[in-house]
């Protein structure tokens, strides 16, 4: 037994003795090693993410400047401010005559009264809550500008909040009268790493110039232009996830239709790209555009579960099934030739054009979000249409329904499940009975919401219990994803309440959950293994899966109680070998949490396992889930 060395061995030695007389009733688990249920689905264990609590903007996608279009609003343009150093003059506003291209066709105008090398004068951008910079670090720039003929080049440097020190600069030249994009480099020297920075840009000379599209990008997963944050991606691929649904959720739909996620329009260049709101209540940048969720697929080895809009959005718009929704069957047929088809087809050749000639693989289309929102009752029938137009081109692809319906048998159902950690507990038999004739389930959304920003030790145990259920229903249960997956924890971050993974510009950290994730999903067997439980808490939770190709038997453990759960594991048909492992994640309440700044205080703990012969006494701690990995003879 191996115990969380922060709990400390004697409170837990502690812990015990006092909890000694309220033990839960022994648990006994015969496990049927010579046998099989069925086959753990390959694809259990995927990722569900939009554009929701900054996970994109201000998260994954790894630009540095915030609101890098100029878009203005009431209040002017946000995150934007006019630098007037010592005598300089200056005024800043948005210009609605002039863009670098018809997807942006306005800018930010400064027009420069009073400036020279001394008092320059100009604007600056505070970023997604700062900008996080690192010694030594080379960071990639790029703006449009255009000026009249006063002003020929900009300076361009990373400033320190507190000093107004520049950490970083450079100088773009030969701007001209035409709109122009221009490249520079910041790299940093021997500072101390720290988001307190801002972005400035400023001219030596009177005069008036536009901007639009400034850009900077750190060092990126991959090396990839246009790239995510290593820190974050690294994190997800620790999760070995085998699937990404995107791009929503109510990202998908909007809030209304005009306010849907229109791929096309998150496709080339930047400058190409108009921007968007999500419904979440913020505009999105489209940085994160359809190819760049494939690559980012392609990046972490995941399927991609693509989600095509099927004329439902939030407010309660939708289009009738029939010759009004043709439009938007052809787009989801455009989208996945984008996606899947050769170079010789249309928009297959866009692809290439944007920089991917090989397509890529899908076996899994969405049709919609939570369509059992639509009031009208047209779901039913709009899912059909999808389907014949689809499956007509695509015969191989499985169409995911987003709500039971009656109008056919779809292919594969996603339920949704977002619960207190008791009604997991409660709920962990949900699919165990579960018809098998009907659609398969993706279970595309789910958590237990406890905990703010990020889920708390309760909710762990939750969803732990939960997926002891998915995992012995995977025959049914094809896929399942955690959502939301992403916070940015700064002030104003949040929409959602316990999302899986937080940070800020420079940091993040796993929660409880996300740890629960990883642990679930790095050992899992291809084969489900019956077992039989007799005894045990109302609170403790079991799976068992087994690998063939090793041997080897993962058994899952959920002790959801404050007290100590004893279980009596017996292999029925094959022996222990010995060289097993056990892996912990415990907690001393189910308040306890990790945080930006306390981000290791519940980490998984593996320790050795000597497990030979048929027969293994175990001791659970009180609120525990524990992965016992035991060898076959
Ligand atoms: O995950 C947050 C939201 O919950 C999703 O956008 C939506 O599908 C669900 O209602």
């Amino acid at each position: 037994m191996h115990v969380r060395t922060h709990i400390g061995v004697n409170a837990f030695l502690a812990s015990l003795l006092l909890a000694g007389s309220a033990l839960a009733q022994n648990a006994v688990l015969t496990i049927h090693a010579d046998q099989s249920t069925a086959k753990v689905s390959p694809t259990l264990y995927g990722l569900m993410t939009e554009e929701i609590n900054y996970s994109y903007d201000g998260g994954l996608y790894a630009e540095m400047v915030r609101n890098r279009t100029f878009r203005a609003d009431w209040s002017g343009v946000p995150y934007w401010y006019l630098v007037e150093k010592g005598n300089a003059e200056a005024a800043m506003s948005e210009d609605k005559t002039t863009g670098p291209s018809q997807a942006l066709p306005a800018s930010m105008k400064l027009d420069v009264q009073k400036a020279d090398a001394a008092d320059p004068a100009g604007v600056l951008n505070v970023g997604w809550w700062g900008f996080a910079l690192r010694p030594n670090t080379t960071y990639k720039g790029s703006l449009y500008a255009k000026a009249d003929s006063g002003i020929d080049s900009i300076a361009v440097s990373l400033v320190a909040n507190q000093t107004g020190a520049a950490l970083a600069s450079a100088k773009v030249t030969g701007v001209s009268g035409d709109w122009k994009q221009y490249t520079y480099t910041l790299k940093t020297g021997a500072i101390a790493p720290s988001s307190a920075n801002h972005l400035v840009l400023t001219v030596d000379h009177p005069g008036t110039l536009w901007l639009n599209l400034v850009s900077l990008f750190p060092p990126t997963y991959h090396n990839r232009a246009n790239g995510n944050r290593i820190d974050l991606m690294e994190k997800l691929a620790a999760m070995h996830p085998q699937f990404l649904r995107f791009p929503g959720g109510n990202y998908l739909e909007g809030d209304t239709i005009a306010e849907r996620f229109e791929w096309q329009k998150t496709l080339g260049p930047l400058v190409d790209r108009p921007t968007h709101p999500s419904p979440w209540r913020y505009q999105s940048s489209d940085g994160m555009g359809l190819l760049e969720f494939l690559e980012w697929c392609e990046d972490l080895h995941m399927n991609p579960v693509l989600a095509v809009y099927a004329g439902y959005s939030l407010r309660g718009e939708h289009v009738n099934p029939g010759a009004d929704l043709e439009q938007y069957v052809q787009s989801a047929l455009d989208e996945i030739e984008y996606v899947t088809d050769g170079t010789d087809t249309k928009w297959g050749a866009v692809r290439a054009q944007d920089g991917h000639p090989a397509p890529f693989h899908l076996t899994y289309v969405e049709v919609g979000n939570e369509d059992w929102f639509d009031k009208s009752g047209s779901y039913g029938d709009r899912y059909a249409q999808f389907y014949k137009a689809i499956k007509a081109k695509y015969p191989d692809l499985q169409l995911i329904a987003t709500a039971p319906i009656t109008t056919m048998k779809p292919d594969v159902l996603d339920d949704h499940y977002y619960k207190r950690a008791t009604e997991f507990f409660h709920d962990v038999h949900h699919y165990d009975k579960a018809d098998r004739s009907g659609p398969k389930i993706f279970v595309g959304e789910w958590a237990t919401r406890e905990g703010s920003p990020t889920p708390n030790f309760g909710s762990a145990l939750g969803d732990a219990a939960w997926m002891t259920g998915m995992e012995r229903n995977s025959d049914l249960i094809v896929m399942a994803s955690y959502a939301p997956l992403f916070v940015n924890v700064d002030p104003g971050g949040m929409q959602w309440e316990s999302d899986l993974i937080g940070y800020d510009a420079m940091r993040s950290y796993g929660s409880p959950s996300y740890y629960a994730q990883v642990m679930f999903a790095s050992n899992l067997g291809d084969e489900i293994t019956p077992a039989d439980q007799q005894g045990g808490g109302s609170r403790f939770f079991y799976s068992v899966s087994r690998d063939t190709r090793n041997n080897r038997l993962y058994v899952k453990l959920v002790n959801g109680d404050s007290t100590p759960q004893s279980v009596d594991i017996k292999i029925d048909g094959a022996h222990l070998a010995g060289g097993g492992k056990l892996v912990t994640l415990s907690a001393k309440d189910t308040q306890a949490t990790n945080t930006i700044d306390q981000p290791r205080n519940i980490v998984p703990v593996e320790t050795a396992l000597v497990a030979s012969g048929t027969e293994l006494h175990h001791q659970m701690p009180p609120y525990s889930i524990q992965i016992l990995v035991l060898n076959e003879r």
